[in-house]
């Protein structure tokens, strides 16, 4: 078991991150909450896998599960109510404490929830898709999507604990387990071209060519071998990140690496055709071929990641209409008049934020 301490004042916690402890949740959750009564949001798949583990998870804690059908399409601001009077129901007070089962859908909903019930109560994070488990249970942002576009009411609010077990990870389909390695390369992009470049190695070692028709299977097998290691690093670089820029004035933007173009595609897709982490691995591999050829980036980078997500099994080339993702980027909550705050590699391990115009961008 290792654990990562966020450093955030009075805000600060811990992430434990481990395999197959589920068993000792219950002593980690006593030692940042002394209550009893814990209010459970997971999602209909997670419950479905999971629901015979709830009494040891949450062993000696007098716990109630609130279900949220899966999928993006749920987190939407229509569920809170409901949240918010099941919370009521179950009485809970501001000293109680909530907890996210499942991916970053749920711990955005449930770390929202618990933002705003009461003026803020504690939250626990126990995410269990790789994308929760290395970005969006650390970090603090928390948030529902409005019909007019994804995570456009939110709050900063930290969470009191984060519990990672990768025995979660298992029964993830195929397409999310890869999803989430979306990310970890993201990491190794913008903060540290070593962890880039131990993930080739990794990749390379698994033994068996790409056209093998066992090659999914067993690069999966294979990254579970390492995920532990992947993971802790990935938390790490976050934790590094948001301690220096807990509310994103200017630093954690670079966590934005590849997003701004994914987002896009994402949204003109509407959240149908591409997971995040497939829209943000060809906005990666796009925004790094922009700044080769506007000569911000040095040459062959954009190949090289490429070739590190194709592995990976992500797609690398999406078609898009530019000027159609143009206009979607230029509403985004992080467009300014004078334009956008676009995150460039300068070489791997290495980025800047630059202020580029959406149709410049693609000139
Ligand atoms: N707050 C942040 O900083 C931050 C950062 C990154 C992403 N996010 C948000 O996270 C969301 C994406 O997260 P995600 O990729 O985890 O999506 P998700 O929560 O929708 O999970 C993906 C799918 O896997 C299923 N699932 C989850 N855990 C499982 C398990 N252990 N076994 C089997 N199935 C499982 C879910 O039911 C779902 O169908 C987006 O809404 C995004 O905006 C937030
Ligand atoms: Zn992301």
């Amino acid at each position: 078991m290792e654990k990562l301490h966020v450093g955030l004042g009075k805000n600060s916690y811990d992430i434990m991150i481990g395999e197959n402890f589920f068993e000792e949740f219950p002593k980690y959750i006593g030692e940042v909450y002394t209550g009893k009564k814990l209010f459970v949001i997971t999602d209909s798949n997670v419950h479905e896998i999971y629901e015979e583990k709830y009494k040891e998870m949450f062993k000696g804690f007098n716990y109630s599960i609130f279900v949220l059908q899966a999928g993006e399409k749920h987190k939407h601001i229509g569920i809170m109510p409901s949240i918010y009077s099941a919370m009521v129901n179950e009485g809970l007070t501001r000293k109680d404490m909530v907890v996210a089962f499942g991916g970053g859908v749920v711990g955005d909903i449930a770390g929202f929830a618990a933002a705003s019930y009461m003026r803020g109560i504690g939250f626990i994070q126990i995410p269990t898709t790789i994308v929760s488990q290395v970005d969006s249970s650390v970090g603090g942002k928390v948030g529902v999507d409005l019909p007019e576009g994804k995570n456009l009411v939110g709050a900063f609010h930290q969470p009191k604990l984060v519990l990672i077990d990768n025995y979660f990870l298992n029964t993830l389909t195929d397409r999310y387990f890869y999803d989430g390695f979306g990310e970890i390369v993201k990491y190794g992009c913008i903060y540290d071209k070593n962890f880039f470049d131990r993930l080739v190695e990794i990749v390379e070692k698994v033994g068996v060519s790409q056209d093998d028709e066992n090659y999914i299977q067993k690069l999966r097998e294979h990254l579970m071998k390492y995920v532990n290691e992947l993971v802790y690093r990935s938390c790490e670089i976050k934790k590094e990140v948001v301690e220096k820029d807990e509310k994103e004035s200017n630093l954690r933007m670079i966590l934005n690496f590849g997003h701004t173009i994914g987002h896009a595609i994402e949204q003109f897709t509407n959240y149908e055709k591409y997971s995040h982490g497939e829209a943000i691995s060809a906005g990666m591999v796009d925004i790094t071929k922009i700044g080769e050829k506007k000569g911000f980036t040095k040459e062959g980078e954009a190949v090289k990641i490429a070739k590190l997500l194709k592995a990976l099994n992500l797609p690398t080339e999406i078609e898009y209409p530019k000027d159609e993702i143009a206009k979607i980027m230029k509403r985004d909550k992080k467009s300014t008049n004078d334009g956008i705050n676009f995150v460039i590699l300068k070489e791997i391990g290495e980025v800047e934020i630059m202020k580029i115009g959406a149709e410049e961008i693609f000139e």
